[in-house]
């Protein structure tokens, strides 16, 4: 048993909740008032700074304890799904909204889902889809090219909604087996649904209570028919993708690899399932990669100098617009600037759990069903581990020796850890460089009017708001 953590037994001389330091709290408001909920995370980390590795703030009556030490945190992630879950408002909400998937299931049925989705992650049709990944690259970077002037300059360019647009394409391919053409297309039917049900999730969690449950809105309404819609679309889908594995044999994306485990014994998924986790992997693949993105570049337009670096490595690794599947390893200085984006701009930069019984963490007793807030990019601000944790510094993920590198992506924990790890976690980075190689080796990038003016905010994700960028052609190899 985990020194930090541990069950509660009868003779245990433990310090209780109220026990445990943190910031005195308002009558029926709690703490509620010293934060809004775009900039929670700023807040929940200054508290950790503060108290210490276990902290408590109440929202609204209800007590959420906050941990920041990465020991706990590792030793809390470990023991999910038996003693610890997500906390429980996630179930609730997706479960409103028929979204019966990995991210949102527990206990056997997470372990039974976990199961069956995995295989779609495997590295070989990971490689097996690449050739996806360059022909919407490549599409990535026509739509710049088309949107500049004669003079090779588009200014000031959303970047990041473009990003979104190619990581809603690619997620849709794979886990939908259909092509949106976000990138090309206007607004269609499905990316209209999407949209209506995607910040929906991100309210409804935010919600202090759910009224929906109660009283439907015509905003709950609309979001009914969006998700009636999509199902429809995915059934059609799941057809042509069983049409494909007849010819096929081996599955070219996870939708294929969700239908094979669901025809496999009896056990398999579910239609709803499947549309579950379908929609499950669109809301955990296109927001985080889209913003670690968006991220990179926010750093990389405010650093000439280091573009410039970066810049110089595509041009002398790259043979073609896009990079191949063998020289994808080729960019180590490119793949650090993701990595140190990852660290300062988390897009998860903390996960809500529960303890799913009485529980001893780190000396206190902690009641079963008490949320808390697990800050697990804590450790990647940590002076020690990180010199000069504010500096976006990507070197610093290539100078130091292998086994202290390795380590230090287990303390920044950008993809969580323990048996919920991202399964996503490979895919993404190979999504993230091929998308900023090909970016690079034909664009510059600015911050508009040489200033930035981002800002970050907490929806779903972690966002940086307002990033306008000048983007200029770069001339020909
Ligand atoms: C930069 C990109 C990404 C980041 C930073 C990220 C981060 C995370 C984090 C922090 C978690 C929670 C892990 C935990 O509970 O310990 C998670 C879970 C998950 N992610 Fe990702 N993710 C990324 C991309 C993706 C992609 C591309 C996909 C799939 C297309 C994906 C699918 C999932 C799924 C299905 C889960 C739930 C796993 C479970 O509960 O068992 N993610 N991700």
């Amino acid at each position: 048993m985990d020194s930090t953590v541990d069950s509660i037994t009868q003779d245990d001389k433990v310090k209780t909740l109220s026990d445990i330091p943190g910031p005195k709290p308002k009558f029926i408001l709690g703490n509620i008032a010293d934060f809004s909920m775009a900039s929670i995370h700023k807040y929940v980390a200054k508290i950790a700074q503060e108290y210490g590795s276990i902290s408590l703030i109440k929202i609204g009556p209800k007590p959420f304890v906050i941990i920041s030490n990465p020991d706990t945190l590792r030793s809390i992630l470990k023991q999910r799904p038996d003693k610890f879950s997500r906390i429980s408002t996630i179930a609730t909400v997706f479960e409103s909204m028929g979204l019966l998937g990995l991210f949102s299931s527990e206990g056997e049925a997470w372990k039974r889902q976990r199961q069956l989705v995995m295989p779609g992650f495997k590295p070989a049709l990971i490689k097996a889809f690449y050739p996806t990944m360059v022909e919407t690259s490549h599409k990535l970077s026509g739509v710049i090219s088309r949107s500049l002037s004669d003079e090779g300059v588009n200014t000031p360019f959303n970047i990041q909604l473009l990003f979104k647009k190619f990581t809603t394409d690619i997620t849709t391919k794979l886990a939908f087996g259909g092509d949106f053409d976000c990138l090309q297309a206007d607004d269609t039917e499905l990316q209209i649904c999407l949209k209506e049900i995607m910040p929906m999730i991100d309210s409804r969690l935010k919600s202090p209570f759910p009224l929906w449950r109660y009283i439907k809105l015509p905003k709950d309404y609309a979001v009914d028919r969006a998700i009636k819609t999509v199902k429809r679309h995915l059934k059609d889908f799941i057809e042509s993708a069983k049409v494909n594995l007849v010819a096929e044999a081996e599955p070219s994306n996870i939708l294929e690899s969700m239908i094979l485990a669901s025809d496999d014994g009896g056990n398999g998924f579910t239609e709803d399932e499947l549309f579950g986790n379908a929609m499950t992997l669109m809301l955990a693949g296109e927001d985080t990669t889209s913003n670690t993105l968006a991220w990179t570049v926010h750093y990389l337009a405010k650093d000439l100098a280091l573009q410039e670096e970066v810049y110089q490595e595509i041009k002398f690794n790259l043979s073609g617009g896009v990079p191949t599947w063998e020289e994808l390893e080729k960019f180590p200085l490119t793949y650090a600037c993701l990595q140190e984006a990852m660290r300062i701009k988390p897009v998860v930069p903390f996960m809500s759990a529960e303890t799913l019984q009485d529980s001893v963490i780190e000396g206190y007793s902690v009641p079963q069903g008490t949320p808390l807030m697990l800050l697990i990019n804590y450790e990647g601000h940590n002076e020690e581990t990180f010199p000069h944790p504010d500096k976006f510094d990507p070197k610093r993920w290539l100078e130091l020796p292998q086994d202290t590198i390795k380590s230090n992506e287990k303390a920044s924990m950008p993809f969580g850890g323990g048996a919920r790890i991202c399964p996503g976690r490979a895919l993404s980075i190979i999504e993230m460089k091929a998308a900023l190689i090909t970016v690079m080796s034909e664009f510059k990038f600015t911050h508009h009017n040489g200033v930035s003016t981002t800002q970050e905010s907490v929806e779903f994700t972690l966002v940086p708001k307002n990033l306008n960028v000048n983007i200029y052609r770069r001339a020909p190899k």
